[in-house]
């Protein structure tokens, strides 16, 4: 998947320990997860959502979250990125409003790698945009990404 391969690039770019690269990437590969309970006509629709099958398609990251949380192997740290990959610093986000404190770093290196990967890759939607396009919208989403990250997100967007 895209997602996970941003995301440990972006890991390694920043300097995560092996053992935080490792929980990245399996948290990264795991986070839509609870997708696979959000019916078809709903993921795959081809214009806008509207607010009932919005509140469904929000509903992914705890249903995710219910779907991991008694395997053993699934450890804290992926749980939480799988429950809150949709969080925002300024507290916009989504299912716990959680503000900046309580977002891991984890966390918020999953949310950035998620939006870019999402922007570059086709959707019943919309086409694929340009990395670099991509890129300028996540550094116009000042108050809920971190922005030093964005910054060095910058190595892993465009240098590939
Ligand atoms: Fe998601
Ligand atoms: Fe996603």
């Amino acid at each position: 998947m895209l997602v996970t391969g941003v995301a440990v690039g972006f890991a390694l770019e920043i300097g995560f320990s092996d053992l935080d690269v490792k929980r990245l990437g399996i948290a990264a590969t795991l986070h839509d997860i609870g997708k696979a309970h959000i019916p078809l006509l709903i993921l795959d629709k081809p214009d806008r959502l509207d607010p009932g099958e919005e509140e469904i398609m929000r509903s992914h990251p705890v249903i995710g979250y219910e779907l991991l949380k008694d395997i053993e192997d699934i450890t804290p740290e992926i749980l939480d990125g799988v429950r809150h990959h949709h969080e925002y610093l300024d507290g916009s986000g989504y299912p716990d409003a959680l503000t900046a404190p309580e977002i891991s770093d984890l966390v918020r290196l999953l949310t950035i790698s998620d939006i870019f990967a999402a922007l570059i890759e086709s959707r019943p939607y919309r086409p694929a945009m340009p990395r670099q396009n991509a890129y300028k919208i996540l550094c116009g989403m000042e108050a809920k990404l971190e922005r030093p990250l964005v910054k060095a997100f910058r190595n892993v967007a465009l240098v590939v």
